[in-house]
């Protein structure tokens, strides 16, 4: 039953403002990704890259236009795949721990996500900024990766055209749409995800 681990890395991190891709900024040592990888790498038979044409390492797929593109180009070069470990170059401080209690949550379910319960109040808007109205806080989940398919669930449910992968802001939506059921697996707050300079300094404090 092989397991392939897919790491979408394959953006510019705009938002981080680096002069290189976010996934390769040096993060307590060493490149944001390389963090992420030796995790994967532990738990899994082999790990798929997604990355800018620039950044490729051996066996490497280029990433594409959205994260899900990357995602589903990194799939395509893994037939053997039984299941996915998905998990985000952003997010440095995934534990093995977490991914393989995801992998474990996949049984009698086409995926199981790493998701933390929200601790803020949500609220929902009108676009002009006024209050819709205020959600149920118990039933709402921030989600993270890594997240774990069955590998014809995800494969089948990244099968759409470029306008829905680039919609998508997790494979998992992609998964729930093509009618797959979800697990949720409750994951540390440390799991965040790098995407301000400020995300990146509190990772290099946490990492060192
Ligand atoms: N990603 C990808 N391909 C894309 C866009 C994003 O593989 N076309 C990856 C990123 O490299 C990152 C993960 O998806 O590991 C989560 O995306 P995000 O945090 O938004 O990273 P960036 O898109 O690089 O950052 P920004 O949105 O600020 O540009
Ligand atoms: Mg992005």
């Amino acid at each position: 039953m092989s397991v392939v681990g897919i790491v979408p890395a394959g953006g510019s991190g705009e938002r981080l403002g680096a002069d290189r891709p976010k996934a390769f900024v040096v993060c307590a040592g060493r490149p944001l990704i390389d963090w992420s990888l030796e995790v994967l790498e532990s738990v899994c038979d082999r790990v798929v890259v997604a990355a800018p044409a620039d950044w490729l390492r051996e066996g490497w797929v280029e990433g594409g236009p959205s994260r899900s593109r990357s995602v589903r180009n990194a799939l395509a070069a893994a037939p053997e795949a039984r299941t996915f470990v998905v998990h985000d170059a952003a997010r440095p401080l995934v534990t093995r721990e977490l991914v393989e209690e995801c992998v474990g949550a996949l049984l009698g379910v086409d995926g199981a996500i790493a998701a933390a319960p929200v601790t803020d109040t949500v609220k929902e808007s009108y676009p002009d900024g006024t209050v819709l109205r205020t959600l149920d806080r118990s039933r709402l989940w921030a989600v993270q990766t890594p997240q774990v398919f069955r590998a014809e669930a995800l494969r089948r449910a990244l099968d759409v055209d470029d306008d829905a992968l680039a919609g998508a802001t997790d494979d998992a939506s992609l998964v729930e749409a093509a009618g797959g059921t979800i697990r949720l697996v409750e994951a540390p707050v440390e799991n965040f995800k790098v995407t301000t300079a400020a995300d990146l300094a509190r990772a290099e404090a946490a990492l060192c």
